[in-house]
């Protein structure tokens, strides 16, 4: 660590997990200033002043100008999946790496997924709907176990595995089409195409990123596609399905439900209304984009990104940052270990090197990553006290293109 563990300055917004909290205390960190509220603008820039590593969740934008004036930050966490809040390139630049936690709520959708596929073979949109109304909707209509069924899943990712597993655990037979050569888990198999899957399955689930090519991946020609009283489970991106497609496809009886948790347009906040063609369509269960949103899913987030900037800061590993050049990195066991982080432009490792030769000092071990912006060196040293470290630091510093530096002691 560059400072004893109780000196660096943790600021936690927006009401981050308890569990982040104590991820840093177990590890020593205990100067944590943590509030419910998001801050913006010049209140974010004055918090922030002093401050070494921001925790924060969507609502608190860190614009270019908020990171001029952070004087002492080295580390940003973003406790969720989104990072768009954060200008990564203006992070970058000022030698701050930015984490987030992608797959804490993977499992979580998974589960909603399963829920889906039940609820659709079972009929229970509508009779849920129907019974609200007084009506008894008994009769066995369209009813089925899953057990024995085909799941097609589409996008064989973090999410559409885990959908997978869980599906042949319930009996069902699992194929599954992705642009990328997947292993297959379980017993899961690879459908000839996007195609083939859409005849063969009896519910089809989308997993797929949001991608110019993901656009209506499923519209009016692949509905067609679909066995005739198939289902639909869409909770990956809304624009993924031609919504409008879909709500015809339903009301001709060709799809026979469909489970729905992103829309193309959705509310902002909980006062604005949902507007879709699929309102009103009983065998259609929409659901509030909660697909992730579980307390579990909550807590993952919390230690999953308290560890990662624990781990920067102690370590200098930036592992799964969002912006950084990935450099995994052993323990320094008694070594001092600087970071040097520059831009990236000619020459620059060999002024670092020479800074270190000129100081007659051993290099024990050395890693290098780039990105078409900056470099990320790392060198463990051998045998240094602080006062020569600190002297190299100044020498490194003082090279043009240095973004910043840091000594772990
Ligand atoms: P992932 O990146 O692990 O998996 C996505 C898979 O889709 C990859 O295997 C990729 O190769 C494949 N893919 C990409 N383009 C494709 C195409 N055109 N055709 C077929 N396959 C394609 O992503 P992960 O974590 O599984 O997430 C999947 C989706 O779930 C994302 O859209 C994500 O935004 C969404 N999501 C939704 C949540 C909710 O609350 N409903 C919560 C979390 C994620």
């Amino acid at each position: 660590m560059s400072l004893d563990r109780g000196k660096i300055k943790v600021l936690l917004l927006e009401g981050v997990h308890g569990r982040a909290v104590e991820t840093f205390t177990r590890e020593g960190y205990t100067s944590i200033d943590r509030h419910d509220r998001a801050l913006g603008g010049d209140a974010l820039a004055e918090r922030l002043r002093g401050v070494h590593i921001l925790g924060i969740r969507s609502r608190t934008d860190v614009t270019a100008s908020v990171l001029d004036r952070a004087d002492k930050l080295i580390a940003i966490g973003c406790f969720g999946i989104g990072t768009d809040q954060v200008d990564l390139e203006a992070a970058k630049l000022r030698g701050i790496p930015v984490f987030n936690a992608p797959f804490s709520n993977t499992r979580s959708v998974a589960e909603l997924v399963i829920g889906g596929i039940i609820a659709l073979a079972r009929g229970l949109p509508e009779r849920n709907a129907a019974a609200h109304r007084g009506k008894w909707m008994k009769a066995v209509g369209g009813s089925t176990e899953v057990r024995g069924k085909c799941l097609g899943i589409v996008g064989y990712g973090h999410i559409g595995t885990q959908v997978g597993l869980l599906a042949e655990a319930l009996g069902m037979r699992v194929i599954y089409h992705d642009i990328e050569t997947k292993l297959a888990l379980g017993n899961a198999s690879p459908a000839a195409s996007l195609d083939d899957l859409l005849e063969r399955a009896d519910i089809v689930t989308l997993h797929v990123p949001e991608t110019a090519r993901t656009r209506h991946l499923v519209g009016e020609a692949q509905l067609r596609r679909m066995r005739a009283g198939a289902k639909l489970i869409n909770a990956s991106r809304g624009t993924v399905v031609d919504i409008d497609a879909l709500a015809a496809a339903i009301r001709s009886g060709h799809i026979a439900g469909a489970a729905i948790d992103v829309f193309p347009r959705e509310p902002g906040s909980s006062d604005e209304e949902l507007v879709s063609p699929l309102r009103g369509l009983d065998n259609v269960l929409l659901t509030p984009h909660i697909g992730g949103s579980t307390l579990e899913a909550q807590e993952n987030i919390g230690v999953e990104v308290a560890a990662k900037l624990v781990k920067y800061s102690d370590n200098g590993s930036t592992v799964t940052s969002v912006n950084f050049p990935e450099v995994a990195l052993p323990e320094h066991g008694g070594k001092h270990r600087i970071l040097h982080i520059h831009r990236n432009q000619p020459g620059m490792l060999a002024q670092v090197n020479a800074v270190f030769s000129a100081a007659r000092i051993n290099i024990a071990s050395q890693y290098l990553e780039t990105d078409p912006r900056i470099g990320y060196a790392v060198i463990d040293l051998d045998g240094a006290d602080r006062p020569m470290s600190a002297a190299i630091r100044r020498e490194l510093d003082a090279i043009e293109g240095t973004l910043r530096t840091r000594v772990l002691y």
